[in-house]
């Protein structure tokens, strides 16, 4: 069994955007700027936006973070990103979800301007992804793809399956998967909470990527003999043997499941980090489309 190392993997990514970046501004270039729109005090969100910010340091990024009450009226939100839309000095920014419930998500997303949309959140990027345009894709399931690209697992022809279908990760990750690129041109099921015979299915996967955020739900009699494990869920449970009062789980029994695998990744330190330098290289590639007029 071999660990996928998404620490290690995220630190080589975000070594490689300091040093493009460096050359930009050494070429008299502006610095990248990634603001970070946070609303509310979602604990969760605060740690993912802290996160954001310290790896836009790494990177070389200028970052703004723009904190509003959880009380804010979904047209003061609104009136918020269409100033970021308008501020040439901003290149790409990500409102954090999820957003208090009296705002609507999806009309905050569309709200978005698509060539601002690090995320890849916007229906415009998610319907360039679907048929292979050039465009921004979402952080996590690019994430997925930059661990078996940089471990050289081979999906052409296997069979992945995909527990999970938010608009987040399961239906992109499914979507990339499927077209005939590398990493890619897999043979791709979706199960979700109305999927019968789950076990059956997820035995026939050589490449199980699992995002549906309960913890160790993925047990040793669902995997085959040297599957590729791709645990996405972060669950934060608690326990009082720790300072911080919690620790984070995956959606795999990591302990009985990691001895059939091939290739796992840990939770915390494999999609995780990944996610947030995925997320970098994908304001650079917001820079370079629209340089050169592809987006
Ligand atoms: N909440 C959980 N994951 C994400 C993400 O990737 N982006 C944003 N904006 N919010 C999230």
């Amino acid at each position: 069994m071999m660990l996928i190392d998404g620490k290690k993997v995220a630190r080589e990514v975000r070594g490689k955007i300091a040093a493009e970046v460096a050359r930009m501004v050494a070429a008299g270039e502006r610095r990248p700027h990634l603001a970070a729109v946070l609303v509310g005090n979602n604990g969760a969100s605060e740690t993912y936006v802290k996160n954001k910010v310290v790896a836009c340091k790494d990177c070389g990024f200028q970052s703004t973070v723009l904190r509003l009450p959880e009380s804010i009226s979904e047209s003061d939100l609104l009136a918020q990103l269409a100033q970021l839309n308008a501020d040439e000095a901003v290149d790409g920014y990500i409102v954090q979800l999820p957003l208090p419930a009296h705002i609507n998500e999806q009309r905050v997303v569309e709200a978005i301007d698509y060539r601002k949309d690090v995320d890849g959140f916007h229906p415009m990027n998610v319907g360039r992804m679907s048929i292979g345009l050039p465009g921004i894709r979402p952080a996590t399931p690019q994430g997925i793809l930059m661990l078996l690209d940089y471990y050289g697992i081979e999906t052409e022809g296997r069979h992945c399956v995909v527990l999970g279908r938010s608009n987040i990760v399961g239906r992109p990750v499914a979507s990339l998967l499927l077209q005939k690129a590398f990493p890619g041109n897999c043979t791709v099921t979706v199960c979700h909470s109305a999927t019968v015979h789950l076990k059956e299915i997820t035995r026939l996967a050589d490449i199980l990527i699992v995002a549906i955020g309960s913890p160790h739900y993925v047990t040793a009699d669902m995997v085959k003999d040297g599957a590729v494990i791709i645990d996405v869920g972060i669950t934060r449970v608690a326990d009082d043997g720790v300072e911080r009062g919690y620790k984070l789980q995956g959606d795999v029994d990591y302990v009985n499941v990691a001895p059939k695998c091939s290739y796992i990744t840990p939770v915390p330190g494999g999609v995780g980090p990944m996610t947030i330098a995925s997320l970098m290289r994908n304001l650079l590639e917001l820079r370079r489309l629209k340089r050169e007029n592809k987006l």
